[in-house]
């Protein structure tokens, strides 16, 4: 099987290119290679004959028809996006091109060549959203496949609003879609921007390990190779037209999981001045922070059979070991515009 993947020289995209070539699919990895991008994600592959890579930006509609017509995939699986919700708040225009108009240019490009290979059911179009578009919840509950939308950032409401696009080829079209709704990933090649790396980088250099508001904001956390394992169960067996939600069912404080990295910093690399969590500094919150999401991750669960291989303790411990050894990989990326810099106050 045939997999293009958008996106994949990100940080998912980029678990599920490895994943997908362990696995024995072949994959064209097509990416406009933004500040988020890293071809070392993807290097241990590269050299792989099932594996090809492709420079493409999802706006540019010719650029896609050339990529449909000469690799002629059995599926898709669409993660290209804008992904940082501080640089929603700041510049939210490039959300709403990429996130929107190019899920749609993507979206027309392979209705074009599945219906100029005469409709194939087996085709499959995946479309890879998140859990934040179901709004925020109180200290109960839990989002289910059916939980109304209700986006509160430029990014979530981008992704919503690609989520109704994809529907609605569905729909209207016949284009055989399946959607995921993702909590928030973390783990090997995270760009030094989000929460964990910023965390473990922060604390490695001796600087403020920097918390919004209170730290009292809930996430529902799970390790990246976790997700690229359920987001290929769902291409292959997922039933056509269903959206299936993926959590780790591991809800965390910010505060907490901030402390949990700290102390796993502490027993592997123990700093002489006291421990990593003396740097926790609370900072103003980020505008509109939602106050918890949590997933119920039950469908996919009893229809697929699939559950994660890792609690978040055992995944930030593989997680805080893999930036440890990885050194030349983050301090790459530190020089990026905006990294290391507090974005989004608005
Ligand atoms: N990170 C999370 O916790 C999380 C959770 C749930 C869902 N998701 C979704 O998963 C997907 C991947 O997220 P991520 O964290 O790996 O993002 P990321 O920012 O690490 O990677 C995004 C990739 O998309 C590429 N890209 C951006 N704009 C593009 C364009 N116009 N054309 C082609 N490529 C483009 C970038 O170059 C980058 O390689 C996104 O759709 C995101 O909404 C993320």
């Amino acid at each position: 099987m045939k997999l293009l993947v958008t996106g994949g020289a990100g940080f998912i995209g980029s678990a599920v290119v490895r994943l997908a070539i362990a696995r024995g699919y072949e994959v064209v990895n097509l990416d406009a290679l933004t500040y988020a991008a890293c071809l070392d994600n993807v290097a241990s592959v590269a050299d792989s004959p099932n594996y090809a890579f492709v420079q493409a930006d999802i706006c540019d509609r010719a650029a896609l028809d050339a990529v449909f017509v000469q690799h002629q995939p059995d599926a898709v699986m669409h993660l290209a996006a804008e992904s940082h919700v501080d640089r929603s708040i700041d510049g939210p225009g490039t959300f709403i091109e990429t996130n929107v108009l190019g899920t749609f240019h993507l979206l027309e490009a392979a209705r074009a060549y599945w219906v100029g290979r005469d409709r194939p059911k087996d085709f499959r179009f995946h479309h890879i959203s998140t859990d934040e578009v179901f709004g925020s919840l109180g200290p109960t509950g839990q989002f289910s496949e059916t939980t109304p939308y209700d986006p509160r950032s430029p990014y979530s409401a981008s992704k919503a609003s690609s989520d109704h696009l994809v529907r609605a080829w569905g729909e209207t079209y016949g284009l055989p879609v399946v959607l995921t709704n993702c909590s928030n990933n973390y783990g090997p090649y995270h760009f030094p921007e989000k929460l964990v790396p910023v965390v473990i980088l922060n604390a490695l250099a001796g600087k403020d390990i920097p918390i919004y508001g209170a730290g009292l904001n809930v996430r529902d956390w799970l390790y990246v190779e976790d997700h690229a394992d359920a987001l290929l169960l769902v291409l292959e067996k997922g039933i056509l037209g269903e959206s299936y939600n993926i959590g780790g069912e591991n809800e965390r404080s910010n505060l907490d999981l901030v402390r949990t990295i700290c102390t796993l910093l502490d027993a592997k690399r123990p700093r002489d001045r006291g421990p990593y969590s003396d740097l926790i500094t609370f900072v103003a919150d980020r505008p509109g922070h939602d106050a918890r999401y949590a997933i119920d991750p039950s469908r996919i669960r009893n229809e697929l059979g699939w559950q994660p291989s890792v609690t978040v303790e055992e995944g930030l411990e593989k997680t805080v070991q893999w930036y440890l050894e990885n050194e030349l990989w983050w301090r790459a990326l530190q020089d990026r515009a905006g990294v290391g810099q507090r974005l989004g106050t608005a």
